[in-house]
């Protein structure tokens, strides 16, 4: 909630270091992936359709600023991408064995180098 009767509200004691700041900007971008939800839940909510418009075109706009602070996140730390590569990984290694996928096999930070499938659909999209 705002707190705009405290005059020292957003005043901040000293600038923070890069550990800091990393961690205030993975704390802001919760904050747009939380908004993106709300807005979306009121959209859900209303059969207005201007209001639903507003709504879906603010949420979006949340979604971009989300991506900002992502990239913001990846140029602050240098070991982001690699983490999220690994998380990419994971997720598409789940997805081959989900649809029947013999073997994904993985290069350096996640590029996808081989797959063989054995009947699956997800093989006809590298090609
Ligand atoms: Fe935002």
């Amino acid at each position: 909630m705002p707190d705009f009767a405290n005059p020292f509200s957003g005043m901040v004691p000293r600038k923070m270091t890069n550990e800091e700041l990393i961690r205030a900007i993975r704390l802001d971008f919760s904050a747009e992936e939380e908004a993106v939800h709300l807005y979306m839940a009121h959209a859900d909510a209303t059969d207005d359709p201007i209001a639903k418009k507003v709504l879906i075109d603010i949420a979006n706009e949340e979604r971009v600023h989300a991506g900002e602070f992502q990239r913001l996140l990846s140029m602050l730390a240098p070991d982001e991408e690699m983490f999220l590569a690994q998380g990419a990984d994971e997720v598409n290694k789940m997805q081959a064995e989900t649809e029947g996928a013999e073997q994904v096999a993985y290069e350096g930070e996640g590029e996808l180098i081989e797959q063989k499938e054995t009947g699956g659909t997800i093989g006809s999209l590298f090609e």
